[in-house]
């Protein structure tokens, strides 16, 4: 990854403090862009890590703290930094540590900010002081070894780069050498730390199911903003993502902004607080709420990783590092993983009365429109009839398949598309084979009641006999039939989070082994399943995360699928989550009333600003429909690498009740731009707003083609990039639920 660094350098430079000289000698080679540098400099004890167009300083005082100095915008490799200092205190209320930059602290000495981590020891002592002991600085990696004053706790701060985005990960490694066990009651990656100011503003996504993704705003002031979930996963009334900017300009290409995201798909928190001296401080980690982790002496414990970047092109620059980010370093084949196909998925068509012949005949109308993968979803295994049973009994429905899912599966394949199958293995119904002979696998306190969400109770996933039922019934379902894709459910959020098994000072790890034994499995399957693909979805958005995108290949934000309310999903998921991730089908939702409420065009163009897929009743597609559903597949072939791997412009954000919105996105190679717009309804006779396009070349030629709708107002047919990002475009829409979608390719050799 470092291009600076030669190898028998990097091998001096990894080594401590000693001959810490030498790494001065490393860090003084030329900075290139696309790389990554780190460097330390013994005689201010100054750490400096610059990447893409992000620098990051830090320090260490003469508290041995480690300290924050610079992140933002990169800076001259000439630029040289103090030594960091701890702050005089504030008042007999503010003590030192409490105004303190922290990169990492520790809970005790007069700490009131929101802790790093937080323990508690057996003899009752709960004071932790982190000192700094050590560095290493391997290629694009920094870490640092931190110590209590008196107890052999370390902690190991983990820094990786990346180079294209300069986005850092951070995680934080707890090591327990103290020769008793101890709780760790609270447990951060690390705290981001931003430049004075009084006038930061806080974007965050809420929601709720079939409701994911909005977006909000709040200033931050004096106090505590806490971004969390305490549900045992992800959730969707916050997802573990943040951005702050300086301005609430709404101006989404303009202004400093710094973002990040948590990569855990388990309860979660993400504190953002501003002290006595208006600083601001983003901890992110593990949810403090109920937790605990009994880590015994001898043992580590990894906290998830915390994200974050920063840039100076407004939120719409923040989202686009966090795409390239998730696409080229995140997703199983990363930085190369597939583009994703065209599916038809059975749920709105069937619900759970699926079989054989039925979902035959849906596959070859599916076929006859370019869809490239069939999913069958809930319904097909057990005596699953409805959502009161069946769920932990992963066996092929006889009534429904006698002849098993191999005739179907065959048809689906000679049909040309791939199969996919829905399961949902974290959860068990009451009314279940598996749960009748293992009742005690599920969450529970002994003696409590089992509170029912959607009618199914949690597997405790945590338990190895668990985890080893649900790979060996996966691995089953896999080995006896073709399976290229499974769609990963997860319908409720925990309830009563006991584990009766384990000791009581054990009960609480199941936070965090639940969410790992989760990883584990996942990646389990993917090792002996090379070519298997896999979709996140629970219930919808609620468990869309960095830490999940380690091992799907892509999410499903909404159960929603209205596509006038798609287009502020959507928007909302763009916001942290890359469009080429983002499933949308194209449904019949919102025909109420037996009449079409929307046009087959506005539904396709709202699913094709992500990976298009289609979940409409085929069996009452008319001839005409089949023919606009083959025309827009058939077109989103041609456009979907710059969707789903392009850069995203939402030029117009259908954010504050707006009607009107409208999405750009502009091919890796400059070569192909895409744009979408859309009218929900037009208020009193407003004229639809020219568009004017973002991050074209000014002087390249690009060619117009409308594939939907049209330009209007003498639009040219050919005119330079300019001309699209100053004059704009004009599409003319008017009306209800009406919508326009345009390429422009750029003429070759024309300037
Ligand atoms: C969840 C999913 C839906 C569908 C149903 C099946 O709600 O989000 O897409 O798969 O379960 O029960």
């Amino acid at each position: 990854m470092n291009g600076i660094f030669s190898s028998s350098l990097k091998r001096l430079c990894a080594t401590a403090a000693g001959v810490a000289l030498l790494c001065v000698f490393c860090g003084t080679a030329a900075a290139q862009q696309n790389t990554v540098r780190i460097t330390y400099d013994p005689s201010s004890r100054v750490f400096r890590m610059d990447a893409a167009d992000v620098t990051y300083v830090l320090g260490v005082n003469e508290q041995e703290q480690v300290q924050t100095l610079y992140w933002g915008k990169r800076l001259s490799s000439n630029d040289a930094f103090p030594p960091a200092h701890s702050p005089r205190g504030y008042s007999g209320f503010d003590l030192p540590i409490t105004i303190t930059q922290h990169e990492f602290v520790g809970s005790g000495g007069g700490l009131y900010l929101e802790p790093d981590l937080k323990i508690a020891f057996p003899d009752g002592n709960r004071d932790l002081a982190l000192k700094y002991v050590s560095y290493k600085i391997e290629g694009d990696a920094l870490s640092i070894v931190m110590r209590d004053i008196s107890r052999e706790v370390y902690v190991t701060l983990h820094y990786v780069l990346d180079a294209e985005t300069g986005v850092i990960r951070r995680w934080a490694e707890i090591e327990n050498r103290t020769g008793a066990p101890f709780e760790i009651e609270q447990a951060a990656a690390g705290t981001y730390n931003l430049p004075r100011g009084a006038d930061y503003h806080l974007h965050f996504l809420t929601g709720r199911w079939a409701g994911e993704w909005n977006v909000e705003d709040e200033a931050i002031r004096g106090g505590k903003i806490v971004l969390e979930s305490r549900r045992g996963t992800t959730g969707s009334q916050n997802n573990p993502f943040f951005a702050i900017d300086r301005d609430i300009s709404k101006d989404q290409e303009q202004g400093d902004v710094y973002f990040g995201a948590l990569a855990w798909s388990g309860s979660w928190q993400i504190t953002v607080e501003q002290d006595a001296l208006q600083q601001v401080h983003i901890t992110g980690g593990l949810g403090a709420f109920d937790f605990g982790y009994h880590l015994g002496p001898g043992q580590n414990f990894e906290t998830p990783a915390f994200y974050g970047g920063f840039s100076d092109q407004g939120l719409g620059g923040a989202s686009r590092l966090m795409h390239r980010l998730e696409i080229d370093t995140i997703v199983p084949n990363a930085p190369h993983p597939r583009l994703r196909p065209v599916l038809y998925n059975s749920w709105e068509a069937t619900e759970f009365n699926v079989d054989e012949a039925g979902q035959v005949a849906l596959a070859e109308k599916a076929a006859s429109i370019g869809v490239e993968r069939f999913v069958m979803d809930d319904g097909w295994f057990g005596q699953r009839k409805n959502d009161h049973a069946g769920l932990g009994d992963w066996y092929v429905n006889p009534q429904k398949f006698p002849n098993g899912l191999k005739p179907l599966i065959d048809k689906v394949h000679s049909l040309g598309m791939e199969f996919g199958l829905w399961v949902e293995p974290e959860m068990v119904n009451p009314d279940s084979d598996l749960y009748r002979s293992h009742p005690d696998w599920v969450l529970n306190f002994p003696g409590r009641p089992r509170t029912e969400g959607r009618n199914q109770l949690v597997l405790n996933l945590a338990r190895p006999d668990v985890r080893a039922y649900v790979v060996g019934s996966l691995e089953k379902l896999l080995a006896e039939n073709q399976i290229d894709f499974l769609k990963w459910d997860y319908n409720r959020n925990w309830s009563e989070p006991g584990w009766p098994d384990v000791p009581p000072e054990d009960e609480k790890n199941v936070y965090y082994d639940f969410t790992r034994n989760f990883y584990g499995i996942l990646a389990e399957l993917r090792a002996t399943h090379p070519k298997l693909e896999i979709e996140s979805c629970s219930g919808g958005g609620s468990r869309v995360d960095l830490g999940v995108m380690q091992y799907t290949d892509q999410d499903w934000p909404s159960d929603n699928t209205n596509p006038a309310d798609r287009l502020l999903i959507q928007n909302g998921f763009t916001y942290a989550y890359s469009p080429g991730l983002m499933v949308a089908w194209v449904t019949d939702s919102g025909n109420s009333l037996g009449r079409p409420a929307f046009n087959l065009p506005f539904r396709f163009l709202s699913s094709m600003q992500g990976a298009l897929g289609v979940g409409a009743n085929l069996n009452k597609y008319t001839p005409e429909d089949f023919a606009v559903a083959k025309r827009f597949i058939a077109e989103y072939k041609t456009i979907r690498e710059t969707v789903q791997r392009g850069s995203l412009y939402r030029i117009l954000p259908p954010e504050s009740g707006s009607e009107q919105s409208a999405t750009e996105y502009v091919s890796r190679d400059g070569s192909q731009v895409v744009v979408f717009a859309f009218l929900r309804s037009s208020l009193e006779h407003y004229a639809y707003p020219t568009l004017k396009l973002e991050g074209l070349d000014v002087s390249a030629m690009y060619q117009l083609a409308a594939f939907a709708g049209k330009a209007v107002n003498g639009t040219p047919a050919v005119a330079s990039g300019a001309y699209w990002m100053q004059h704009g475009l004009d599409t003319g829409l008017n009306g209800d639920f009406q919508a326009a979608g345009f390429t422009l390719e750029k003429v070759v050799g024309q300037r």
